[in-house]
């Protein structure tokens, strides 16, 4: 007999939430759970994407409430609810409104599924992610936010587009916050093996960088609301990555206690992803203006820490 399937509860049935949402179930990862409190977008969600897997002939199962009880019995729980960006604001502008959301969402957690690992997506991701481990007060194992695997993404597709090769042969390593003050590391960043720095010149690869952080602003400013098929690709990839029990290394928002030289504040870092969640955070050794980046980084994110009132 196989083990139980796995629950994925998904909170905020918007953009990013149901297309996340699509891809589990037709993947056939775990059961979907996708909970909104408003209660017709979920259920018009959970209806179309049944009918979807009907179609494709997929055996996933999709279920919606705008109830928290039935968060019960989540492994993994996904948060995507809260406002998003609207043309000429930046992720910090949301703290306020979006920080009663997650508040209010941790303790139906902690309530209805104490043991599950959270995903956190909603923004400012970082400040967010920190409120998150605060407030749960769950090991740090098991609260992440989603960041680095997207922003080490759309650096890929830059530089594959720039190089006109195929993104399948690059590897990307992108750190700190996720915002202006991400910190995509060429050096840690190979095409085949071989760093960025022998195909690409320091201009370039600055050029790149720049166009790397503004990404995100890039597709509010075309869609006039957030990206979404990128940001719920590296949920997918996260959620495989735990569920598989892969053991990959990807970046993502952590607590961190002292790794980099930083003590309480989530920042993005590499990390190896499995069954536990955050099984190990992996330091690479930074160069001087590496590590002054990072700490810039940090000190915007404190900041955004410094407004909660926790
Ligand atoms: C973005 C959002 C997810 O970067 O922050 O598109």
């Amino acid at each position: 007999m196989k083990n139980k399937r796995t629950k994925i509860s998904i909170i905020g049935a918007g953009k990013v939430g149901a297309t996340l949402a699509m891809r589990v179930a037709e993947d056939n990862l775990g059961d979907v759970f996708l909970l909104d409190i408003d209660k017709d977008l979920a259920y018009g969600k959970a209806l179309d994407l049944k009918d979807n897997l009907a179609v494709l002939n997929c055996p996933g199962k999709v279920n919606c409430s705008s109830n928290y009880t039935r968060l019960r019995d989540s492994d993994i729980v996904v948060i995507s609810a809260g406002f998003f960006r609207q043309p000429g604001m930046s992720r910090q502008d949301l703290l306020i409104k979006n920080k009663e959301i997650i508040a209010k969402i941790i303790s139906e957690i902690k309530k209805y599924t104490p043991q599950a690992i959270i995903i956190l997506v909603t923004n400012p991701l970082d400040v967010l992610t920190y409120l998150t481990y605060k407030l749960s007060k769950f090991p740090r194992q098991r609260i992440m936010g989603m960041s680095g695997v997207l922003d080490a993404g759309r650096f890929s597709a830059l530089i594959a587009e720039a190089l006109n090769i195929s993104s399948q042969n690059i590897q990307a390593m992108v750190l700190g916050m996720h915002g202006d003050l991400m910190l995509p590391l060429a050096r840690y960043s190979t095409i085949c093996g071989i760093p960025f720095t022998q195909f690409l010149t320091r201009e370039q690869i600055e050029e790149l960088v720049k166009k790397t952080r503004n990404r995100g602003a890039e597709i509010v400013s075309y869609l006039k609301s957030s990206a979404y098929y990128a940001p719920s690709a590296a949920i997918f990839l996260m959620l495989k990555a735990i569920i598989n029990d892969e053991k990959r290394i990807l970046p993502a928002s952590v607590y961190l206690q002292g790794e980099y030289g930083l003590k309480d504040v989530c920042l993005g870092v590499p990390v190896r992803m499995g069954r536990e969640g955050i099984e190990e955070i992996i330091e690479l050794k930074l160069n001087k203006q590496e590590k002054k980046l990072l700490q810039e980084s940090a000190k915007k994110v404190k900041e955004g820490i410094n407004k909660l009132g926790i």
